[in-house]
């Protein structure tokens, strides 16, 4: 493919030669309901060097623009910051284009690339805090391992004081512009907060210390280019500073309460639960899982102080859409949460005492125990739920102050 696809300068070396994929919904059970990108970045200096790659059926794209800058289309070095496969994916075959002298990665990158590609990449291992000529100008390797794979690390371009900050600081959002500077600031944060919760909320302790590490590196650093989403050259320290914030998961005075229903029953127990939150001073984010996508549900609850799960039972089961949404939740680890659990049953009702168990190995803090109606509520019951919803909201209270 050629034509049509050009390179974007991002800095006085480098520029953006990665793809836009609009129409993308799924990034492993995360709904990214505006699309991503895919951001790959060529640095030419005294030699050219390309910084990751994209998703495969993104190749021609991403060539295409690769020649806009470099029709002879001569790269000496690819460096693979990441190796999950929106990143590596199509990095074998780019490969045989562009012929690179080396590939580079850090040493559990290069395993998980020899894991992937069984021989058709070979990769050489950089060090964490090696640097590296590129003809002229100097990048620096700084190993982020589990932020977001083992094999993680970010680079960075002395000469630019440019970051390639691989999924750190990214989002999942398709846009014509490149730049952040350049759309919405509600987009930024919504996106932003959505990417941090679905994909790097269980790794905050981690977070927390490589904010640290590189605060203490005290690298000027001028643009933060991401492999998803817009690149920063303005306010670059924005998306760090909002990474701080979510990764301390600080209790706040909201809570979400997500619930899915039979026949109605634990809706209307969901309505009162809120209705009692609201009254007690808790923002309710209510996310009925037959409108509200897991992925949804996480975003809300990174600016949650609780989280109130409401289901029947079916089969002495959790309801499924209910089981679907806490085992992706637990697996995301929030921290310094409170919890309760509610809902209806016919005869046996094992669901709120299941959910209460998760919501105990999730470790979160039970207010009450679990509430539990026979089929359908009546006016009493129902005030029991907005009274559950008005404790949490006291105790949200009282650790967050009035
Ligand atoms: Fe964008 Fe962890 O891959």
């Amino acid at each position: 493919m050629s034509g049509g696809f050009s390179a974007v300068r991002v800095s006085e070396r480098v520029w953006w030669v990665g793809a836009v994929d609009w129409s993308t919904r799924d990034f492993h059970g995360y709904l990214t309901s505006r699309g991503t990108t895919y951001n790959a970045y060529l640095i030419k200096a005294g030699k050219v060097t390309l910084v990751d790659t994209v998703k495969p059926p993104f190749l021609g794209e991403m060539m295409a623009r690769i020649s806009s800058v470099i029709p002879d289309g001569k790269v000496d070095c690819i460096i693979s910051n990441h190796s999950e496969m929106d990143h590596s994916g199509s990095l074998a075959e780019a490969a045989k284009l562009l012929h690179p002298a080396k590939i580079l990665a850090s040493a559990n990158g290069v395993k998980a690339l020899q894991s992937h590609f069984h021989g058709a990449v070979e990769a050489a291992a950089v060090a964490d805090g090696e640097s590296l000529d590129l003809g002229g100008a100097r990048a620096t390797f700084i190993e982020t391992k589990m932020i977001h794979w083992p094999d993680s690390m970010m680079t960075y371009l002395h000469d630019d004081r440019l970051l390639f900050s691989q999924d750190g600081f990214g989002m999942h959002l398709a846009s014509g512009e490149r730049f952040a500077d350049e759309l919405p600031g509600d987009v930024l944060l919504y996106e932003g907060a959505k990417y941090f919760a679905n994909i790097l909320m269980p790794l905050s302790p981690l977070i927390e210390k490589l904010l640290e590490r590189v605060r203490k590196l005290n690298l000027p650093i001028e643009v933060i280019a991401p492999d998803h989403g817009p690149v920063w050259r303005r306010d670059v320290m924005r998306m760090p500073e909002l990474y701080a914030a979510w990764a301390a998961q600080r209790p706040t005075r909201s809570a979400v309460v997500v619930f899915d229903t039979m026949w109605g029953s634990t809706d209307l127990m969901a309505r009162a639960v809120a209705e009692g939150l609201a009254a007690g001073g808790s923002p309710a984010r209510v996310c009925p899982l037959r409108a509200s996508h897991r992925s949804d549900v996480a975003t809300e609850l990174l600016g949650a102080g609780a989280l109130l799960v409401g289901s029947p039972t079916m089969n002495n089961q959790v309801f499924p859409t209910v089981a679907d949404a806490m085992c992706y939740l637990e697996g995301l680890r929030p921290r310094n949460r409170l919890c309760a659990a509610f809902g209806s049953y016919g005869w046996s009702g094992e669901a709120t005492k299941l959910l209460a168990a998760q919501l105990e190995r999730m470790k979160m803090e039970k207010v009450c125990e679990p509430l539990r109606v026979n089929y359908v509520p009546d006016g009493s019951a129902l005030a029991e739920c907005r009274k559950l919803g008005e404790t949490v909201a006291a105790k949200l209270r009282e650790r967050c102050g009035a």
